[in-house]
């Protein structure tokens, strides 16, 4: 049962939660890791059809051309770690809903462990060579990466709202 510390805590973790792209030379620990997998694999999805796969890369050369891609995914090149989403359901709208989950999922569980991380897209081109690099079948979407790892002094830049009346309106 949730008590109403636990409440206070996790939804500190929720709101707290912010992109940071520039990362210290760290390797993340196993245990952390290990999390972050189990917390993939307990994603939602829809219709739970489990049409994906996330492919974890903690090679760095493998990761600086992940970064050479074209798209916004530059904070690849200096992460311990990235997370590529891979989808292949009919249908991209489901697609792109089932990303979103696991990837905001990434990163919650990243920052439960005091990592940081944010979202990267591919784009145009960027979407195949990505594929390529990764040896992805033809036919499967690849088109959202996490960059992950200790932030680097200062990646915690402040972060910019509406006030809360102009994004939730009770009706
Ligand atoms: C659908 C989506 C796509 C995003 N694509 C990128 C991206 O390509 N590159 C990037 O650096 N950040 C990307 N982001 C991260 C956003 O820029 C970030 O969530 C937003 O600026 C808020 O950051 P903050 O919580 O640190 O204030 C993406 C986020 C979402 C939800």
């Amino acid at each position: 049962m949730t008590t109403a510390t636990h409440a206070d805590e996790f939804v500190s973790l929720l709101k707290s939660l912010r992109a940071v792209r520039q990362f210290v030379d760290k390797p993340l620990p196993a245990a952390a890791v290990r999390d972050i997998h189990e917390v993939i694999r307990w994603s939602g999805n829809a219709s739970n059809r489990q049409e994906f796969q996330v492919l974890w890369i903690d090679d760095r050369a493998t990761l600086r051309q992940l970064a050479d891609q074209k798209g916004y995914v530059k904070h690849l090149a200096g992460a311990a770690a990235g997370a590529v989403i891979v989808t292949w359901m009919e249908g991209d709208e489901l697609n792109a809903f089932d990303e979103g989950r696991i990837a905001e999922r990434i990163m919650l569980a990243a920052h439960a462990h005091g990592i940081g991380s944010s979202i990267g897209w591919f784009v145009g081109e960027g979407r195949a060579g990505a594929a390529k690099v990764l040896e992805v079948p033809a036919g499967r979407t690849v088109r959202t990466a996490i960059s992950l790892g200790y932030p680097a002094e200062g990646a915690l830049r402040g972060a910019r709202r509406k006030p809360l009346g102009e994004l939730v309106r009770r009706v």
